[in-house]
């Protein structure tokens, strides 16, 4: 029995900001964005956008494709959560039109988790191949202003259909894991943006990288020179470089799995994003697969990684004929329709982010599914 992503699809903010203006504005070179970080743009979610409406826009034309048969679990990834109680799969169960008989939940664990719930829905195919799992990762990046985490905020959603005789990806059943109690990075209950120690998270990053790939090879996971490609959890894309040279190091130093040119293809879709948490990882894979060559029968690796700190190494194997399942043309349209604002706009928009109390939100987004507003502390959705 092979188990895996069967469909991936993603959506991200209306808006976008470019890391030139923010460069210029404080009067540093570019090219710490552009080289040093390996960014060079920011999306943004409009007003009535936020993790369910891209959770939204992100999953539809997974369920317009395979409707809801076997459907009977939605797990929601996300750190940007948007009610302490309520599961954002919850909002999403309505505006998708799933049957009531299905189970939805909201997990949580920095940007770690989404590969969490893939690691559940496995175990629910497991047990009832008859059943699929619906995987959404979605988060909103954000950080003070004039905080060392700016320029790597960013917003986006990736949906995966988990099956049986999947149609992209066979998840191979070894992982490696690590976790380890830090202050790398977090936010607490009263902020709606996060606290990091950033040069410290690097340093966290890469000892979980090392801890979960030792764990990997200490349960029969396969040598690194057997991976076409490694996705990293890419905060900023130059951290995928980070990774590949820490991994290269200590997992295959005589070989030339270094090479970083390699990583190129997965980095197209984060540079232009930003960092969105738990779907940053899986935006990595499906820029692989969208701008990368053919790779049917060969194995990639996936680095998963959430402050905090857990860390995940696992692999598969990419089914031949996945090119045939992309929407490669829909995300790209996606991203060159946002619509670019300047430096003043930015910083209102961000200032202006945390409202409370009752209000109604300006129609601006480009997707199907509205966020109308808050109404007696109930956040209301509407879909055109
Ligand atoms: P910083 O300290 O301001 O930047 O922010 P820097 O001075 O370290 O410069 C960055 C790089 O740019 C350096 O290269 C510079 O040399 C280079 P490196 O030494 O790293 O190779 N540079 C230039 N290159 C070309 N031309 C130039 C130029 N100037 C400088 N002119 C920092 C960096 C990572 C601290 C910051 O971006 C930050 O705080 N980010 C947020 C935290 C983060 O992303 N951490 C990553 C690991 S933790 C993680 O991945 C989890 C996370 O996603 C959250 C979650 O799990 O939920 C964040």
């Amino acid at each position: 029995m092979t188990i895996g992503i069967h469909d991936i699809s993603a959506a991200t903010g209306s808006l976008v900001f470019a890391l030139a203006d923010l460069a210029e504005h404080e009067g540093i070179d570019v090219g710490k964005y552009h080289r040093g970080i390996g960014q060079t743009e920011m999306s943004l979610t409009a007003e009535d956008e936020d993790i369910v409406t891209m959770a939204a826009r992100a999953a539809a034309p997974i369920i317009e494709r395979h409707g809801t048969e076997g459907l009977r679990t939605v797990i929601f990834a996300t750190e940007s959560g948007i009610d302490q109680s309520k599961a954002a799969s919850v909002f999403l169960h309505r505006l998708l039109g799933l049957p009531r008989a299905v189970r939805v939940v909201e997990v949580k664990e920095a940007c770690y988790s989404a590969t969490a719930a893939i690691q559940f829905a496995l175990g629910i195919v497991a047990r009832r191949a008859d059943e699929r799992v619906l995987v959404i990762a979605s988060d909103v990046a954000r950080y003070e202003l004039n905080s060392s985490g700016e320029a790597t905020q960013g917003a986006g959603a990736v949906a995966m259909l988990i099956s049986e005789n999947p149609a992209v990806l066979e998840i191979e059943p070894v992982s490696g894991v690590w976790t380890d109690d830090v202050w790398d990075f977090w936010r607490p209950n009263d902020r709606s943006t996060a606290l990091v120690d950033g040069r410290y998270s690097v340093q966290v990053y890469l000892e979980s990288l090392e801890g979960a790939w030792n764990d990997y090879r200490a349960h029969g996971g396969a040598e690194f020179s057997s991976f076409a490609r490694v996705c990293y959890h890419q905060p900023f894309t130059r951290m995928a470089v980070k990774g590949q040279q820490r991994l290269a190091r200590i997992a295959d130093p005589d070989g030339e799995s270094t090479d970083i040119d390699r990583l190129a293809d997965t980095v197209e879709y984060n540079s232009r994003i930003g960092n969105s948490y738990t779907a940053s990882i899986y935006l990595a894979f499906l820029s692989l697969l969208d701008n990368g060559p053919d790779l049917s029968a060969e194995r990639i690796g996936f680095f998963s990684y959430g402050s905090g700190a857990v860390g995940e190494f696992f692999g598969g194997v990419l089914v031949p004929g996945y090119k045939s399942q992309l929407r490669t043309e829909e995300l790209q349209n996606m991203l060159a329709a946002r619509r670019p604002i300047g430096y003043d706009e930015y910083r209102h928009r961000h200032i202006a982010y945390d409202r409370v109390g009752d209000f109604e939100t300006a129609d601006e987004t480009h997707g199907d599914v509205r966020f109308a507003g808050v109404e007696q502390h109930k956040r209301l959705y509407e879909a055109r």
